[in-house]
């Protein structure tokens, strides 16, 4: 049942609309909510015996590719914050060809929607060699990832058919918040910080199926980047991983060249290619980094970018720069789960640019879902 695509066109859109479903399931049974004198608490029952060896770590590496080293990259700054544990990331193909230094100290992270991505699992083979803790997140059970791992949490976003991995995506991330809380449990200081994103945990299902509304909206703007030859994609903070994920999507898919762009580099080079034609988004939802991402909005529009402004509900007019830039507005969520949020009318355009312009939406040229050789 779970491989057909139902209502659907594609699998790539059914799989962006379901993720309201694959977030419950990946959550389910892992958020306790505690009774009225009792913390709320998360249980990852695959790691349960490691989590004192993982909070003793020098050092935490994530380690993936593509999508999957987004998702990651999306979640680092909170399992930094709520661990006290520097995360380092790692493509895991780079890791290899450097032969990087990986240390019995480390507990690295290998992040994998099939669980059989080969430059992954080289990575690990790597690392087991070198005596680090491997966790595996992987949404296959059974494969080589889970079984080659030490522990790991599966993501249980179900079947994902489109090469263009969406759902995976977003539950990979929850899955992180989730580790890091988990990592972070013991520590009282950051008690309220993690009740508030338990919080925004259990209420974001709901809150992607508010973003899911953007569907028609996201249509009509793909609508108007049909012929365009590149888009570029700010973000910074939580939200650089949303940029690079967000391009990769367009890329991958609509065949359109885009790029993901920390919006902090802006001046080191990227500035240079602004004009009045090329398109950009701009991520500029609330986090420490808001007032940051409006003074590029700024920046850019004063070189005549055309500029498509990606903002929380009710923040248009601290964002809105006039002339003929667009304002995407998304639910606001806990800072550290915006990235769910704002990738989802990314996800959209990406397929309805796609249709649009005529390419294989779920099987894109020379492309495979799963990258079992080097
Ligand atoms: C995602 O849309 C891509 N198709 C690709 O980047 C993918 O995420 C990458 O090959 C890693 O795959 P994995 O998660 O199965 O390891």
């Amino acid at each position: 049942e779970q491989i057909n695509k139902g209502k659907y066109e594609h699998y790539m859109q059914k799989e962006i609309h379901e993720q309201p479903e694959s977030l419950t399931t990946t959550m389910r049974g892992r958020l306790i909510r505690g009774g009225s004198c009792k913390a709320k608490t998360v249980l990852l029952g695959g790691l349960k015996d490691h989590l004192k060896t993982i909070r003793r770590s020098r050092r935490i590496v994530f380690v993936g590719c593509g999508t999957s080293y987004n998702a990651a990259l999306a979640a680092r700054s909170i399992v930094e914050e709520l661990s006290g544990i520097p995360v380092t990331m790692e493509i895991a193909s780079d890791l290899v060809d450097r032969q990087g230094p990986i240390y019995r100290e480390d507990t690295a992270v290998f992040v994998s929607q099939s669980g059989e991505t080969a430059d992954t699992l080289l990575a690990l083979e790597y690392a087991l060699e070198n005596g680090a803790l491997c966790v595996g997140i992987t949404n296959t059970v059974g494969s080589a990832i889970a079984r080659h791992t030490h522990c790991g949490v599966h993501i249980n976003a179900g079947c994902e058919i489109g090469v263009a991995s969406t759902k995976a995506y977003t539950s990979q991330i929850v899955v992180m918040a989730m580790l890091a809380l988990a990592i972070g449990a013991d520590t009282l200081s950051n008690q309220a910080r993690r009740e508030a994103i338990i919080d925004g945990l259990l209420y974001l299902p709901r809150k992607v199926k508010e973003v899911l509304k953007l569907d028609k909206e996201m249509k009509d703007l793909a609508k108007l980047l049909i012929a365009e030859q590149s888009l570029l994609v700010f973000g910074r903070g939580y939200n650089y991983a949303t940029a690079l994920e967000g391009a990769l999507k367009v890329k991958e898919v609509a065949l359109m060249h885009s790029e993901g762009i920390l919006a902090g580099e802006m001046k080191h080079g990227p500035l240079a290619l602004v004009d009045e034609n090329l398109p950009i988004v701009v991520i500029a939802t609330r986090d420490s980094c808001f007032s940051k991402q409006q003074s590029v909005i700024q920046q850019l529009h004063a070189r005549k970018g055309r500029l498509i402004v990606m903002c929380a509900e009710g923040d248009k007019a601290s964002v809105s720069v006039g002339g003929s830039s667009r304002v995407i507005e998304v639910p606001h969520v806990v800072d550290c789960l915006q990235p769910v949020i704002n990738v989802v009318p990314l996800q959209l355009l990406a397929y309805h640019l796609t249709v649009l312009r005529g390419y294989n939406v779920d099987q894109p040229r020379n492309l495979a879902k799963s990258v079992t050789t080097q």
